[in-house]
């Protein structure tokens, strides 16, 4: 179908399919919140996204996944997914964004997935983690990697027309970011930290009129992308670079040609025009509800479900009942073996 054509019919929203697989995730893991076994948390998670990942009809690649397929038997970089059938799509996924914080019944633990056409998802290679600088559309021009951090608070203040005293970044709470949160706070600005969960922060600072004005701080490279995606739905921008831990990460990123200069924006980690997104609350967060158990049986989600075509965001409100959820499960396992 012609570029035309597509933008006078409707076409098929991948992402009103995902949201079953972030659920079904969600769901899975929910019973292990606060358990203190981040372990099994993931691995509950996984298991209920790969199964749901069956129901969507595609030719995917995973491209951002659980690690590689010797450390992780599924959803590892490289596994296809789908039943081979168009479209041709790269896939990323976070089953359990935040296993700590699940493990610990902590708030903005996550489900997340984004699609992608084929060939459009940045591989971070050996690089586990990048310097991440997130706003909404308001400040999009201001973010500067290497620009003094202290003096963008007071570009933003200006921007918003508001007290510098009134700017709030969110941070990942690590000694790696003390020098940063001292340039923050001296310029008198606020720091509110987190202690894991940066996708659910990016999707915060981006979205406007939020208690968060900007994301700043050094984070994983899977949770950049993923993030990358979500705000090509959302609007706001994230710059990003790549940050090697050490000289051996340092070489083996030079050796694979990537540069580590270079600064990275949502384009470039996600490229075109075609990105479906979808998250589900695992514990209660700024962004989403987490799952919760209004009676024995029954359970609830909420899902943010958005396109980058469209720029549709959509929240999922979902009522289940977990005795017919384990009946399709169960028929299904046995069908799969
Ligand atoms: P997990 O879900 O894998 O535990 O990751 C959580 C997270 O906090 C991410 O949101 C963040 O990007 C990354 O870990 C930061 O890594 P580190 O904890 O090593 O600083």
């Amino acid at each position: 179908m012609s570029f035309v054509d597509r933008r006078r019919h409707p076409d098929r929203n991948l992402a009103l399919e995902l949201v079953r697989v972030t659920e079904a995730a969600a769901l899975a893991t929910a019973p292990l919140v606060g358990r203190g076994d981040k372990e099994a948390a993931d691995q509950a998670a996984v298991d209920g996204m790969r199964h749901m990942l069956h129901s969507v009809k595609m030719d995917g690649v995973v491209v951002i996944g659980e690690g590689e397929k010797d450390e992780a038997p599924m959803l590892y970089n490289g596994e296809r997914i789908g039943d081979g059938s168009p479209p041709q799509v790269d896939i990323a996924v976070d089953p359990l964004e935040g296993t700590t914080l699940a493990a610990h019944g902590m708030p903005s633990a996550l489900s997340v997935i984004a699609l992608s056409e084929r060939g459009a998802m940045f591989d971070p290679g050996p690089c586990v983690y990048m310097e991440k600088m997130a706003g909404s559309p308001e400040i999009v021009d201001l973010l500067d990697l290497d620009r003094p951090l202290g003096e963008t608070m007071r570009l933003i203040a200006r921007r918003k027309g508001c007290n510098v005293s009134d700017v709030m970044v969110v941070v990942l709470d690590r000694p790696r970011h003390e020098e940063g949160i001292r340039a923050i706070r001296a310029a008198g600005a606020r720091v509110r930290l987190i202690a894991h969960g940066d996708v659910s922060a990016a999707l915060l600072a981006v979205t406007e009129r939020s208690p968060v004005d900007m994301l700043w701080g050094i984070g994983g490279t899977p949770e950049g992308v993923i993030s990358a995606a979500a705000i090509k739905c959302l609007g706001g921008q994230m710059l990003c670079r790549l940050w090697p831990r050490n000289d051996q990460e340092r070489e083996a990123a030079l050796e694979a040609g990537y540069d580590l200069q270079r600064v990275l924006n949502c384009e470039d980690l996600v490229k075109g025009d075609d990105v479906f997104f979808s998250a589900t609350g695992v514990t209660d967060g700024d962004v989403l509800q987490g799952v919760r158990y209004p009676s024995a049986g029954g359970a609830s989600t909420e899902s943010l479900v958005m396109r980058s075509r469209s720029m549709t965001v959509r929240r999922i409100s979902a009522r289940h009942d977990r005795a017919k959820l384990a009946i399709f499960r169960d028929a299904d396992l046995l069908s799969d073996s």
